[in-house]
């Protein structure tokens, strides 16, 4: 068993530098299983970018970044682009997130398929599931992509404003499924403008400027404005 403390991430003194533009600076983070962590500033402050050294797309230009070993990642990317256009219905999509265990066009198992189907319940979109992403909504389709992240059961899960654009009640659906992915034992991480979200979360980091503007247990934040958060000092 690895030790009680030992973060799924850990971040220290990192800066990533995007041509002249110094998007992240001086970031410490640690992860920990079992805990919800959002992130939250306005935009280019260098959420985006803090998920992608995290997801380990990008590699800073000074500093570490290190992921426990055998750490298996999900991620949510922002934007799905042109994903209306993928030629599957949410349980295929959300099927695809098995292969990591069961690999790639190998016969599922019963065990597999509970997963999918819980994943999609999870997110409130079991009447759906024989859907095309076509022929969903855009709120529907970015909750597909949210399912198909929890299904991979990964150690860390990454989402980048995965409730942007959503409806009040797929929001909460959505955010809800986060909380139980972390009660289960994931390390989460949500990039999110969305309050309710940051109901039941476990820690809000807040960037400005690629630098950690303030951290804040949840419970400091309830009752506040997202307004109100960014402008205390950390
Ligand atoms: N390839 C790049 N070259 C230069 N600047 C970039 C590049 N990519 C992103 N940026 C800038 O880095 C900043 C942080 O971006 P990002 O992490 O996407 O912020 P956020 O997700 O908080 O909106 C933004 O100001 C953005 O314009
Ligand atoms: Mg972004």
């Amino acid at each position: 068993m690895p030790p009680f403390d030992q973060p799924v991430a850990r971040l220290r003194h990192v800066r990533v530098e995007l041509g002249a533009h110094r998007a992240l600076d001086e970031v410490d983070l640690d992860v920990h299983a079992g805990r919800l962590v959002a992130v939250v500033g306005a935009n280019g402050s260098g959420k985006s970018t803090l998920v992608a050294v995290l997801a380990g797309f990008r590699a800073p230009t000074s500093g570490t970044a290190e992921l426990r070993a055998g750490t298996a990642v999900a991620l949510v990317a922002q934007h799905t682009a042109d994903s209306a256009r993928l030629p599957l219905t949410v349980t295929d999509l959300v099927t695809m997130g098995r292969w990591r265990e069961r690999g790639a066009f190998r016969p599922l198992r019963r065990s597999d398929r509970a997963r999918v189907a819980e994943a999609i319940d999870a997110v409130g979109l079991t009447p759906l599931a024989a859907r095309p992403l076509g022929a969903l909504s855009g709120g529907q389709r970015q909750r597909a992509f949210v399912a198909q992240a929890l299904a991979q059961e990964a150690d860390l899960l990454l989402l980048d404003e995965p409730t942007s654009g959503l409806d009040d009640a797929s929001r909460r659906a959505a955010a809800s499924a986060l909380r139980v992915a972390a009660a289960r034992g994931a390390a989460v991480v949500v990039v999110t403008h969305d309050l309710a979200e940051l109901d039941g979360v476990d820690e809000v980091v807040t960037l400005a400027s690629g630098r950690v503007l303030a951290r804040r247990p949840e419970s400091v934040m309830r009752g506040r404005s997202l307004e109100n958060v960014s402008s205390v000092e950390g």
